[in-house]
């Protein structure tokens, strides 16, 4: 049995929720363990619908555990929004959810500083999902942050207060005027640690259990490489690790547990919000991608930039996440196109460079050198073996492998789980051991 983590290779919204979603057979309990309620990942199966945003994809299935690491940010209030509707959907939560008791509260107060931020940063704002995220994390680093745990201990309110004169500064510098009224939020936070009871404790323990009892793991991260605070396009990045080395630091399951990453490409390029994007598309093109794609964003509803695939990005990503096996989605949004366009390198101050700069000024100057594929014109979607994918089709995930040096193990044709072509590879083979079959099993069934 193996413990796998599914980590996004580009800016985001690369379809973990449906992979996720896809796998749970193969895995016994599924965590998440950076970010927050940033994320949305969407799972369709039959004629249902979800987009989760805290709690983990995996959950939708009734046998699998859910747990909401240590390194998370967590509003309370976005957390019992989202299991009121899963319950409404008929999703049991009881005994099935945990939620750390050591991850970090994200107070109205973060929340309100994310947005002063961003509208004083005007041209230049992050395009942040305004949800508090990064004021939550920079409390976790100076120390002062509350935690889960802390909810309903005595000393709240000094927690609190220390915690107010820091940000009510912060806000008082951006032009707000109202005071941090710490009694009333001492006692929401009462509230909440009551509500919270079901699901509240060192979730460390748990999966330390469930490790030594040989159940696999899956591990949802979220966001994509290129948002992570260190490896991302710094500062258009989020607060957190997005990598792969924080599923062990977000969950306290130690990296030595990890078996393998399934690293989700999306067969072109998207990003939310401001920042660098060498092969961005402002033409027809791009816009064809985002309609046909339905490139809006699953929390915002703010339309997504598009672009072709850079696997200048891809190779990086792959490199720092250690992917074993490549999930290769949205395949199916590329089946009209006549010519499609992949970034292999970068034309920078007149050298071809094929790593990634790390130089903030270099990705604004990065010039993509495209290589083009004959578009294959027809559709893709549902197609269930790789041998039946169109040859042309099969060239472009061939060239991947190629340029990127892992192996496709997963092609997903449409947002549905039966729409994925899964690889009988050895990479796919070893992070789902005997789960492989079920997985094909649950594909068919659903
Ligand atoms: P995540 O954040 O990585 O989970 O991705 P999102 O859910 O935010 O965005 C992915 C979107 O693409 C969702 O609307 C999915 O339902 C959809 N999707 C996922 N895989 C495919 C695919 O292979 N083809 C198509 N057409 N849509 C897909
Ligand atoms: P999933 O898990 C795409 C982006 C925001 C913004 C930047 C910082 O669905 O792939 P933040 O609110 O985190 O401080 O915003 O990060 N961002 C995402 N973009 N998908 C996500 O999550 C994202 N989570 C954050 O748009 O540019
Ligand atoms: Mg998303």
């Amino acid at each position: 049995m193996a413990n796998a983590v599914i980590a996004g290779m580009q800016w985001g919204d690369e379809g973990k929720g449906k992979i996720v979603d896809l796998l749970c057979p193969a895995f016994d309990a599924v965590v998440r363990f950076q970010g927050g309620h940033n994320a949305g990942h969407t799972v369709k199966f039959g004629d249902r619908h979800f987009s989760l945003r805290l709690i983990p994809s995996g959950l939708l299935h009734p046998a699998m555990t859910g747990v909401l690491g240590n390194g998370m940010v967590i509003a309370p209030d976005a957390f019992f929004e989202e299991v009121g509707e899963l319950h409404a959907a008929g999703v049991d939560t009881e005994g099935r959810l945990f939620v750390s008791s050591r991850a970090t509260v994200i107070l109205p107060w973060h929340v309100a500083l994310d947005q002063a931020r961003e509208a004083e940063r005007g041209d230049a704002a992050i395009g942040t999902t305004s949800r508090g995220i990064g004021p939550a994390y920079e409390s976790k680093a100076s120390r002062m942050s509350v935690r889960i745990g802390d909810l309903g201990q005595p000393g709240l309110e000094a927690r609190l207060e220390r915690l107010a004169g820091s940000l009510g500064a912060q806000l008082r510098a951006l032009g707000a005027r109202e005071e941090l009224d710490i009694a009333a939020m001492a006692a929401q936070c009462r509230e909440w640690d009551a509500a919270l009871e079901p699901y509240a404790e060192d979730t460390v323990h748990r999966l330390h259990r469930y490790v030594r009892e040989g159940r696999s793991l899956l591990f949802e991260g979220a966001q994509g490489a290129l948002l992570d605070v260190d490896h991302g396009t710094f500062p258009y990045v989020t607060s957190s690790n997005t990598t792969t080395g924080a599923a062990a630091t977000g969950s306290g399951v130690a990296p030595t547990a990890l078996d393998g990453v399934f690293g989700l490409l999306k067969a072109y390029t998207t990003r939310v919000g401001g920042g660098p994007f060498p092969t961005e598309l402002k033409d027809r093109t791009g816009e064809f991608l985002r309609q046909r794609g339905n490139e809006v964003g699953t929390v915002t509803g703010r339309p997504r930039r598009c672009g072709w695939l850079d696997t200048v990005v891809a190779r990086y990503s792959a490199q720092i996440n250690g992917v074993s096996t490549i999930a290769l989605t949205k395949l199916d949004v590329l089946d009209d196109l006549d010519e499609i366009q992949v970034a292999t390198a970068y034309r920078l101050r007149g050298e071809t460079v094929r790593e990634l700069p790390g130089d903030r000024q270099d990705w604004v100057d990065a010039e993509p050198i495209y290589r083009t594929f004959k578009g294959w014109k027809t559709s893709t979607v549902g197609i269930l073996g790789f041998e039946e994918l169109p040859p042309a089709a099969r060239d472009y995930v061939r060239r991947v492998e190629d340029e990127v040096e892992v192996p496709v193990g997963l092609v997903s044709t449409g947002p549905r789980r039966e729409e994925t072509i899964l690889r009988d590879l050895p990479e796919t083979r070893h992070l789902l051991g005997e789960g492989f079959t079920k997985v094909l099993a649950e594909r068919q069934g659903s």
